[in-house]
This record gives C-alpha cells, structure tokens and sequence, in this order.
C-alpha cells in the first residue's frame, strides 16, 4: 500500500491526484493546507495519519521557495521518499527543484492520465531507494527468477503465473514483476485486466536496456501492488526480441526485484532457455493427461543434459482429476520426480480468467486455490526457513 501526500487547497487539482490513484495504485491520498509549511518537517510529520508517505506532492497553490526548502530537508532526512513539484515548469523552476532533491515538476493543469503515470514512476521510484537502504545480505542482493515452464500448450502456465506473483505481492509488496516471455500469444494483460501502455519491445530496445530506471517506467502497475511487463501487442514484434534481450532484461529486474516471475510459452524456444540459464526456481506445470506428462519427462531429461535446470525445482500437477484414469504416483513415477502442489480442475478458473481477476486477489477457497497459495507458500522465506517445510528434492524411482 502507497502513501500519497499532497500538500495542496487547490480542490480541482486535488480531485484529480484522486482519481490519478483510485482504481490503478496502490494506495491513499492524504491532503494538508499549503500552511503546514511555515511549520517545519517534524510538525508536518506529526499531521501525518498512518505510515510514512512514498510520494509527497507539493503544490499546487504554495510559494515555490518554501517548498524548495522542504524539498531539501525532506531530500536529506527522508531520502526514500519521492518528491513531486507541482508548478508551471519553467527553467529557473527545474533547476531550482532538481537542485532540491525534487523527482519531477508537473504543470498544474496536467491531466488524470498523465498524473497517474508520474506517480507510478514515483512509487517505483520511492521502493527502489527503499530497497537500496536495506543493508544488503549475502547471496540476497538478487531477486529470485522464477519460470513457469511446461512443453505443452494450455496446461496452466498463465494461471499459475498470474496467481503466483499476485500472492508473492502480498508477501512483498511492490517488490514483484511478472513478465509475459510468451511473446508472440501471451495473456498475462488480459489475465491481470491490464492495459499496458508499453510492453516488452520498449523494454529491451533503446535507453531502457542500458538504465533500470528507464526500463521501470515501462512498467505497468497493477493495483494489487505488483508490477508486469506485457506482451508486445503485435506477434510480429517478437521476431525483433533476441535471448540476449532477455537475458540483459532479466537480469536488470533481478537486481530491482525481489520477484521475477517469467510466464512463457509451451515449449523450449530460445527465449525459454535464456530464462533457464538465469531462472533461480523452474516452477514445472503439468496436466492430467499423458501427453502432457511424456512432455515434461522428456523436457527435463534434455534439460538436464543441458545442464540447465534450475536449482529450485517446484512441479505443479494441473487439471487434477480422480476421473482421469490417473493416479498422482502415475504422475510421478512417470517424470521421475516428486509432485509438490496439486491443483485440482475447478470451475473457478476459467471464471477468474475470464474477468481478468487471478484468484488469490480474492478471498473465495476451493482447493484449487488452496493449491495455489501452497505454491505460493514455497517461495516465502519465512516457511522456507521452517525446518518441517523444507523443500523435498527426493528422486521417485519409476
Ligand atoms: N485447474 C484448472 N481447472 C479448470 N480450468 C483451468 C485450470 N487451470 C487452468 N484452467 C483454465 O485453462 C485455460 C488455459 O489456462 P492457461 O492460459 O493458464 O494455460 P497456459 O498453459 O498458459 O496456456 P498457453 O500455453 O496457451 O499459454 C484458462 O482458461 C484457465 O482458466
Ligand atoms: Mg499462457
């Protein structure tokens, strides 16, 4: 949840910082009288309800001088916060606010849509230097690269995706990013109900590829707290994005990140392997039905030759079903590996991708979803710490 502070009386501005935020961040609005700033930081710190703010807007309607002034102050003693300057952007006023620790300066009249996207790059901002503050542990300063992978088309890989970064959002929040590597098809706007402004072209082409700062402003927020990179919006575009775009991609998010999940598409393509040969944790999805568990047989045995399966190993049997003529130890001993979370076929899932709404933003429980946040459960430090919990890596001999 983000904090927004604006320090305006200027109610039509006001209503339109509102609006700016509802529905697509993540977070409230909290409005003080361009008077608290005759008053020092402490005293304006003291009307302050709640947590601490991610973005302090200043203006408009306050004196320029005495909001560079805070600015200052607010740049030294809360550096995690970021500044935006409302004001007619004139050189003397960006100099003075860049000289003042000021993020962005934007006109007063500026619009809904244009507003929501400076305060998106704000709290992106605002979380990464709260991110570089933290006292960075050994082996931690990473994120975690997770892919979500299976040979074979329509298994789940999408679901699960969009379900495991929404869940690991809640432990971390604004702290993770799905990226949709199903370049050509990927669902993960419409799974998420997002309209993405840039996709993943921008992303790897151009200043973005050298800047991680440039490369979150393509980012799109979603208002659980999490962040995606879509899919480009023409298949054709995916002819001009190479494996070493998304190594360099990935690997940018993985020092920004402390989640990147990485949905893809069915098989072992180029973009696929290049995401193994980073990927911290393969997250294996499988259906019910012998096609799809030959495939991922024959997927590990190759990748295992390549040496390129990743260190955490989680598999994911999906379409669970009694009436199958299966049996999980079938599952099992067919891949030669142990199940770890079951997902049953359930008729809320199909409903839930329909609306564009992943099923553990909700409260509802059946036992998919209860498969689901055991998945989730996996990658939280605090269970994977537990001694019971530890993650089984036994073999199952066929
Ligand atoms: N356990 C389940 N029970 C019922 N329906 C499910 C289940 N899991 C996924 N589905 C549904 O199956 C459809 C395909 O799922 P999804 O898009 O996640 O598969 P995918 O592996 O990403 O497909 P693709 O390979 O085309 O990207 C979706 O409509 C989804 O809601
Ligand atoms: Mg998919």
């Amino acid at each position: 949840m983000s904090r927004f502070v604006a320090i305006t009386a200027v109610r039509d501005f006001e209503g339109r910082i509102r609006q700016a935020i509802t529905g697509s961040l993540h977070g409230d609005l909290q409005t003080l009288p361009p008077t608290v700033l005759q008053t020092g930081t402490d005293e304006l710190f003291k009307q302050l309800t709640g947590a601490p703010p991610e973005v302090l807007i200043l203006g408009p309607g306050v004196n320029p001088d005495d909001a560079f002034k805070l600015a200052t102050v607010i740049d030294l003693q809360y550096p995690e916060i970021s500044l935006l300057m409302v004001a007619e952007p004139s050189t003397d006023i960006v100099l003075k606010a860049m000289h003042a620790g000021v993020r962005d300066v934007v006109a007063p009249d500026a619009e809904v849509n244009e507003l929501r996207v400076l305060l998106e790059r704000a709290c992106l901002a605002a979380a990464s230097r709260r991110r570089g503050m933290q006292p960075a542990e050994s082996g931690q300063d990473r994120g975690r690269v997770i892919a979500v992978m299976s040979p074979k088309g329509g298994v789940g890989k999408t679901t699960v995706a969009t379900n495991l970064a929404i869940g690991l959002g809640s432990l971390a929040p604004m702290s993770v990013v799905i990226v949709d590597l199903d370049l050509q098809f990927g669902d993960v706007a419409s799974g998420l109900m997002l309209e993405p402004e840039h996709s993943i072209t921008e992303a790897v082409h151009g200043s973005a590829a050298q800047d991680s700062m440039v490369l979150k402003a393509f980012l799109t927020v979603h208002p659980a707290g999490i962040y995606a990179l879509c899919a480009p919006q023409k298949p054709s575009e995916s002819d001009y994005i190479t494996a070493d775009h998304v190594t360099r991609l990935l690997n940018q998010l993985a020092t920004e990140f402390k989640y990147v999940v990485v949905d893809t598409a069915p098989g072992l393509g180029e973009h696929c392997l290049a995401t193994l040969e980073l990927a911290t944790d393969g997250v294996w999805v499988c259906g019910m039905d012998v096609p799809s568990i030959r495939g991922l047989r024959k997927c590990f045995s190759v990748l295992k030759e390549l040496q390129l399966l990743p260190q955490g190993r989680h598999t994911v049997l999906n379409f669970a079903d009694r009436k199958s003529g299966l049996s999980v130890q079938d599952v099992e001993a067919t891949i030669g590996v142990p199940i770890d979370t079951v997902i049953p076929r359930s008729r809320t899932l199909p409903y839930s991708t329909n609306r564009g709404i992943p099923v553990l933003q909700g409260t509802a429980r059946d036992s998919a979803i209860k498969g689901l946040r055991k998945l989730v459960q996996r990658f939280d430090p605090r269970m994977e710490a537990a001694p019971q919990n530890k993650l089984h890596r036994r073999v199952v001999v066929s």
